[in-house]
Parts: C-alpha cells; structure tokens; sequence
C-alpha cells in the first residue's frame, strides 16, 4: 500500500518532532524520562502485537509478546520482594489502571469494606472509586503530604463494623510522601481490625525505594496485597505504561476463562500493548539491577544540589527521605510554565529524573531567580517547611 504522505502532513509530522524535542529539553516538573536509544525495538513496530489476556496462559492470540511480559513481571517481583508463587502480575496501560485493578481487587475480597486515602492521594483515586463503586473516606494529610495516622484512628474508629481497605501513597504526585505502613498496620491492630486489604500506589517511588540505601518499608515484605508502578516515568518508555503485582489469592478471584480468546482474563483491559513490555524488557536488560542503582544514585545526588542551590538563594527547598521530588515555594509562573513545572496551591514542585543535569537546575534557578516580578523576600518569611530532609 502506498502510504506516502502528503507534503503538507510531512511538514506537520516534522514541527511536531521539533516542538516535542524542544519541550522535552526544558522539562523539569513531570516524572517522565528517556534513557536510552530505543532504535533496535522499531522493527516490532510494523506488526499488530496484542497481549490479551494472562501473559502466564497460552493464548489463541499468538502475535504477542507474554514471554517477555513474563520476564518483566519476574523481575518486579525480585525487587520488590513478592513470594515467588503467590504473586502475580501485568503489564498495564500505567499507574492509573493499576490502582483500579488493586481496588477492584480489594472490593471483591472485602465487598462492604471502606477503601481509606489521604488528601494528598492521586486524583485519580476519585474517578477509580466511583468505577469500582466501592464506599471511601478521605483521611486528613500531615502539612508535608504524608497520611495524618490519628485521623486515620479516628476515623476507623467509627467505622469498625466495615473491614478496611487502605489506599497506601508511597510517594504522593506533589510532594512525594511515603505514608508510613508500620504506622498504618498499627492503627489497624489497635483497633482489632484483622481483616483488611493494604495497596500500595507506588507510581515513580516503587522503582527508586528498591535501589535506595535505606528504603522505608513499602512492598510485599511490609504486608501489602498490592502494588502499582508506572513504567514510563521509571525506569521509562516512550508510551505510557505500568506494572500491578497483587497476591495470588485475590487475582485468582477475579480469573474467568473466556472461550474467544483461549485464555484467562484477569486484566482490566481487553486488548493490551505487546509493545510496552517489550519496551520495559529492553530497558531491564540494558540497565539491570546495578545500572538502575547508579542512575537512583545519580538523581539523588542532583536533588541534593538542586535543594543546595535554593539554599544559596535564600529559599528553603525540601524533599523527603529517597523522593526525587523537591517542593519549594510558588512564585514566577511563567519561569515554572516553561520548565513545565507542576505547582499546587503555593507550592511547585520539580523532579530530579535521570535527564535532569546539575545545568539543567543552574539554567533553571538563574532564570527563576531573574524573572521580571521578584518576590524572594515575601516567600522566605512566608513558607513553610515541614520537612527538613
Ligand atoms: C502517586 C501517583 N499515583 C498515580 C499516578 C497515575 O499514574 P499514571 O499517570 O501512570 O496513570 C500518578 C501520576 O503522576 C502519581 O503520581
């Protein structure tokens, strides 16, 4: 088939890559990344791969890429230290669609329960709840982002007759809080609540935490049922996509075996991408667990520079323990907007990604620091600092 484009449509194509690599080059507050030269993977382009169903199931379907889905979610697993036959996996569409399936999950094993968040959780926690239809309670967030634990108490205190479901942060989207499982399961003791349903939206932390020097506890060895990760913001691919992990005993509940496809559907989706596991494969491979722990290092060395070089401005810029994400006050707008720099209320917020250099943060405070409006001496009397990390 003649495919060629019209001259008009190749010139749109060429402003496109131009406008995105130029965007690309000054981003600094979404947790997304490009490590490597993904070329040797075009070929796989051409064909229509499609990972319906259970990647551990044959399937019907052959055009699909399962056995390398297979390795990726074995690979989750040994880091985040998942019992070798009672957990199991995908690969998802990303972190969104893993929380919905950890809560649709949690909604068939405890179907009265109460799903429990903080303030600070995703947005998307609301839509999911509404989908899933499950009943909730938002729970008050401490100043730095992390779960309020009396509230929580206070909270299930009332509400013991329902067996609790918690939505866990490890690393919120603004501030990058990682609520405190041991202080959880605790609340949920001292209440005599034996019964419950522990997820963890792991989203950027749950590929940082397993390559920090002392990791607060966050996966299957803290009690979680489980987990959601985002692939493309770490270790990162150029679609959007995520890995779910949950245990055996709950995935197998939902498992329904469908003639069509010759294979058990236990995913949300129907048809999945064959090409995002492939992309999260040839980013293991290359990397592993060693070059992953280095490029970790590398961030946290720049976000410590990055909060440094505030300080030498007089602002006070913090992060918590192993996030990337360093919160400092809201000010020049414009400045943020270019650098794309999400902000919330008086906050903004950047991540020291692997693309992010000691230069990109230089450029970025001068510019910052230069703007037209200086209100410098407004915020250092006005914010606060809940963090001294
Ligand atoms: C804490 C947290 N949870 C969930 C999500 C949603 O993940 P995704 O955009 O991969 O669907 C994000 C995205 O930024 C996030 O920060």
């Amino acid at each position: 088939m003649n495919n060629a484009l019209p001259p008009q449509d190749k010139l749109r194509l060429d402003a496109l890559l131009k406008r995105t690599k130029d965007e690309a080059a000054h981003m600094l507050g979404y947790p997304a990344t490009h490590l490597l030269d993904f070329s040797p993977l075009l070929p796989f382009m051409d064909s229509s791969f499609n990972n319906i169903g259970d990647p551990f199931a044959p399937s019907s379907y052959r055009i699909n890429t399962h056995d390398f889905e297979r390795d990726v979610i074995a690979w989750f697993k040994s880091i985040l230290h998942a019992p070798e036959d009672d957990v199991w996996g995908y690969v998802t569409s990303g972190g969104t669609e893993g929380n919905m399936y950890g809560m649709y999950l949690a909604r068939e094993f405890l179907p009265g329960g109460i799903v429990y968040y903080s303030e600070d959780t995703h947005y998307s926690i609301a839509k999911i709840l509404r989908l899933v239809g499950a009943r909730s309670i938002m729970v008050k967030s401490r100043p730095d982002g992390e779960m309020d634990y009396d509230d929580l108490a206070g909270t299930l205190s009332i509400h013991r007759d329902s067996p609790p479901i918690i939505f866990a942060n490890i690393g919120t989207t603004m501030r990058g809080a990682i609520d405190n499982l041991d202080a959880i399961k605790t609340v949920l003791k001292n209440h005599a609540l034996h019964r419950y349903y522990i997820h963890a939206d792991a989203a950027l932390s749950g590929i940082i935490l397993p390559f920090a020097e002392e990791a607060q506890p966050f996966d299957f060895a803290a009690g979680i049922d489980s987990i959601a990760i985002s692939g493309h913001k770490m270790p990162g691919s150029p679609m959007p996509c995520g890995v779910v992990l949950a245990r055996r005993s709950h995935t197998e509940r939902i498992a329904r075996a469908v003639e069509y496809i010759g294979t058990n559907d236990m995913t949300i989706a129907g048809s999945r991408s064959g090409i995002a596991p492939l992309y999260l494969w040839y980013v293991i491979q290359t990397l592993g667990v060693e070059g992953l722990r280095a490029i970790v290092a590398q961030c946290q060395t720049v976000a410590d520079y990055t909060i440094e070089s505030f300080s030498r401005q007089g602002i006070k810029a913090w992060r918590h323990k192993n996030s990337l994400t360093i919160v400092f006050p809201r000010q020049n707008d414009a400045v943020l907007k270019k650098w794309q720099i999400a902000t919330q209320g008086t906050d903004a917020h950047l991540i020291c990604m692997p693309h992010v250099t000691k230069t990109h943060i230089d450029h970025f405070l001068q510019e910052w620091r230069d703007a037209p409006h200086d209100c410098h001496s407004e915020v250092k009397t006005s914010q606060s600092s809940p963090c001294k990390y």
